[in-house]
């Protein structure tokens, strides 16, 4: 049993981090080998639309064919039982990184002759999202529906998917340091100790659930 986790925050140690750690720890306590990726140490592209990998000679169909850091890391993922994508929202988004990553992980696998049957290995997968937003937002800021989009996704190619949000997260460590007046500090440094943990909890249950067999 083996589950990845793949990292698209360019912050070591911070929420997206700490959350994947949890999970991976959780994998780990239920037998399974674990890695991390961090993307943003990596040189890639997203995909190019080189359409090679939809060729009918191909010598390896719908697996992409582009070579940089990512080809060893599409591979591992594909052998892989689980694989867990985590992210921080920027504006609105997943990170840049993490779309690229997304587009070449993906689009591998999609079928044109029959979009509904793509050609992707089942395995289970986790999305892990963090944010500054708080979920009462969610709905005017469109959130609802980008969080459901990416998880109609993984549940298409993939067969599994579980969505870990961590909401209203600590930005930075001192806000007094920071043009941040926007954001109220003790509130947040208040979350941070009482919600946070809740939300390492959750992400360790999710590698748990996401290494166990069955
Ligand atoms: C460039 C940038 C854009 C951001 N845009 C958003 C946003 O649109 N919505 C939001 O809720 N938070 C936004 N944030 C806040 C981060 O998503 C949030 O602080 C996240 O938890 C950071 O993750 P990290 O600690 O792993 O770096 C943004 C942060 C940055 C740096």
């Amino acid at each position: 049993m083996k589950v990845i986790a793949i990292n698209g925050s360019p912050r070591k140690n911070w929420n997206t981090d700490t959350l994947l750690k949890k999970a991976l720890d959780g994998a780990a306590s239920a037998g399974a080998e674990t890695e991390m990726v961090y993307l943003y140490d990596l040189k890639f592209r997203g995909c190019v639309s080189c359409l090679a990998c939809k060729l009918q000679k191909e010598p390896r169909p719908n697996r992409c064919v582009l070579r940089d850091d990512l080809t060893a890391v599409l591979d591992r993922v594909h052998a892989a039982d689980a694989v867990i994508l985590g992210s921080p929202i920027y504006f609105s988004e997943v990170t840049g990184e993490m779309r690229s990553f997304f587009e070449r992980f993906l689009f591998q696998y999609l079928n044109y002759d029959d979009y509904s049957k793509p050609l992707s290995p089942k395995k289970r997968t986790g999305l892990v999202f963090t944010m500054n937003i708080p979920e009462p937002l969610f709905e005017d800021f469109g959130y609802t529906a980008l969080f459901r989009r990416y998880e109609d996704w993984m549940k298409l190619y993939f067969g599994h998917c579980e969505t870990l949000l961590a909401t209203d997260t600590l930005q930075v460590k001192d806000y007094s340091r920071y043009h941040l007046a926007g954001f109220d500090a003790k509130a947040k440094q208040l979350r941070r100790e009482t919600v946070f943990p809740q939300d390492c909890q959750k992400a360790y249950e999710l590698g748990v659930r996401l290494a166990s067999k069955g």
